[in-house]
């Protein structure tokens, strides 16, 4: 049996179309994210902070998974399908781009663009539009909805559960992230601590230390053909 762990960042949805944080054409290269997408932000300026994800999930609904969101359904389909072993998918990104190339169970660590979250009761609940500061929560009635995602200062979602995975992991995938945040770069250290094969997909390898096979490209390329290596075999432990 072979547990796979993957984790993407926003480097896998770029070739849909949708911007990467860091980099050039990044988001991070106009708004201070950092300031604005923070607890702090929310509380000082909502309309801004709501005017920004609200963008970002009307984008959504321009672009298209690409081909390395494809490959990573038919991965999860067929190693689970074929009972060879664990399969976690985990994102920091906000899309639904995974969801509709077809993966399930989906670990959103910086949470997701396609639901508000009620600050009061937790309640979540799918969002498609914009979200009005004070939206009533359709459970407790309170005021209180916000973008359903992670803001700096919070604690990413699965922390623990994924710490966990990435030490049993037998080899463990990063695709398109500037492993610059953690749990991210926390996670691939664990991993190899613990034995894991350590692969990264990325057109500018980051050089982590705990990477152990570079594919340095594009994932709608690379991902692809790392799939069909994995399902042939390869980087087999
Ligand atoms: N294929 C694969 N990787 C790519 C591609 C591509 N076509 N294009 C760019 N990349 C890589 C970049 O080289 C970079 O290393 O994707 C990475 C994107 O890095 P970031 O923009 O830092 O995104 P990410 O690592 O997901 O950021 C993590 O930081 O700002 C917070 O919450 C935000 O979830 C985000 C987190």
């Amino acid at each position: 049996m072979t547990d796979l762990v993957i984790l993407t960042g926003a480097g896998i949805s770029a070739e849909s179309g949708l911007a990467t944080f860091r980099g050039e054409g990044g988001l991070w290269e106009d708004v201070d994210l950092r300031a604005l997408c923070s607890a702090e932000g929310l509380a000082a300026q909502p309309r801004k902070v709501h005017a920004f994800y609200d963008a970002r999930r009307a984008q959504l609904r321009e672009v298209a998974p690409n081909p390395a969101h494809a490959a990573l359904a038919q991965l999860q389909e067929r190693w689970t399908s074929e009972a060879r072993g664990a399969f976690t998918l985990a994102t920091m990104n906000g899309d639904d781009l995974h969801e509709r190339a077809g993966s399930r169970d989906v670990r959103h660590l910086h949470g997701t663009l396609f639901a508000a979250l009620c600050a009061e009761c937790g309640n979540r609940v799918g969002w498609e539009g914009e979200l009005p500061v004070r939206e009533d929560c359709p459970a407790c009635d309170a005021p209180a909805l916000r973008p359903d995602v992670v803001l700096f200062g919070e604690t990413p979602r699965h922390r623990h559960a994924l710490e966990a995975l990435a030490t049993k992991a037998d080899i463990f995938i990063a695709i398109g992230t500037s492993a610059s945040v953690h749990p991210a770069a926390r996670l691939l250290g664990l991993a190899r601590a613990n034995g894991a094969v350590t692969i990264e997909v990325n057109p500018a390898p980051t050089g982590a230390a705990d990477i152990l096979h570079v594919l340095e490209g594009p994932a709608s390329e690379e991902v692809p053909r790392l799939v069909r290596d994995l399902l042939a075999g390869a980087h087999a432990v």
